[in-house]
């Protein structure tokens, strides 16, 4: 089996993803917001590109919740910002949720072209392994990155699937990509809260006193959900 890691959307962008599993990550927050959020009953995310896409669609849908950030901000007129804290089972059981944020729903809706897409965060890491190993194909990590740059929370968290994947015993034939992703997560897998405290975003949180937030994503495998984005809605298919 072979993987590969996008550290960027545009990388996503000039990947073949033909018959591959494609694991789309924004570890702080987006990925771990939607994997709360399901486990809390929502129903399924719309994910879309802009705020006036997301507008549109809820006049369109007046039941849908809006949700997102700019700047990890939450949105005039929005039902619900990106905090995963906010996800809790009064505000989102049974509810369709529209959400738009800065990078992570441009790496999702760049991902479309994949056989299969999953949502990964810290918080699903071995449910995750378990559902690539059973699909059996290809893989390619997509990385949320920032503004169209690396981030370090995202590879890092892409290094933990490859590492992961391999303690099954797999033959797995690395890119120089997920190599250095895997490279990255050994060195600071035994404290992946203090990775995400010292990355630039989980810096930038803490100074807008969302540092609860970085805290709830750094839960490694606090989740056994593996949503997946498929005909542009993430759900749970099982
Ligand atoms: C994003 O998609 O860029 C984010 O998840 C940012 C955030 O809200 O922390």
């Amino acid at each position: 089996m072979k993987i590969d890691l996008a550290f960027t959307p545009e990388e996503l962008e000039k990947k073949d993803l033909e018959g591959k599993s494609v694991v789309v990550i924004d570890a702080l927050r987006a990925t771990s917001t939607v994997i709360v959020a399901l486990e809390n009953g929502c129903s399924a995310f719309i994910p879309v590109g802009t705020v006036e896409e997301a507008r549109e669609l809820t006049v369109e849908h007046p039941e849908f919740l809006l949700a997102g950030e700019r700047r990890a901000l939450p949105l005039e007129g929005f039902h619900l910002g990106n905090s995963p804290r906010d996800y809790r089972p009064d505000k989102v059981k049974g509810k369709i949720i529209v959400l738009t944020t800065t990078n992570g729903t441009r790496a999702l809706v760049a991902s479309q072209r994949g056989a299969e897409v999953f949502i990964g965060s810290f918080l699903n890491l071995g449910a995750l392994t378990r559902r690539l190993v059973e699909a059996g194909r290809d893989i390619l990590i997509a990385c949320s990155g920032e503004k169209g740059l690396f981030c370090l929370e995202d590879t890092v968290c892409g290094g933990a699937i490859v590492e992961r994947l391999e303690k099954t015993g797999l033959s797995l034939s690395k890119t120089d990509a997920a190599f250095a992703a895997k490279v990255l997560y050994e060195h600071c897998e035994n404290d992946v809260y203090g990775m995400l405290c010292n990355s630039e975003w989980g810096q930038y949180l803490e100074g807008l006193g969302l540092g609860k937030d970085v805290r709830l994503c750094a839960r490694v495998d606090s989740s056994s959900l593996v949503p997946v984005y498929r005909e542009g809605k993430i759900f749970l298919d099982r």
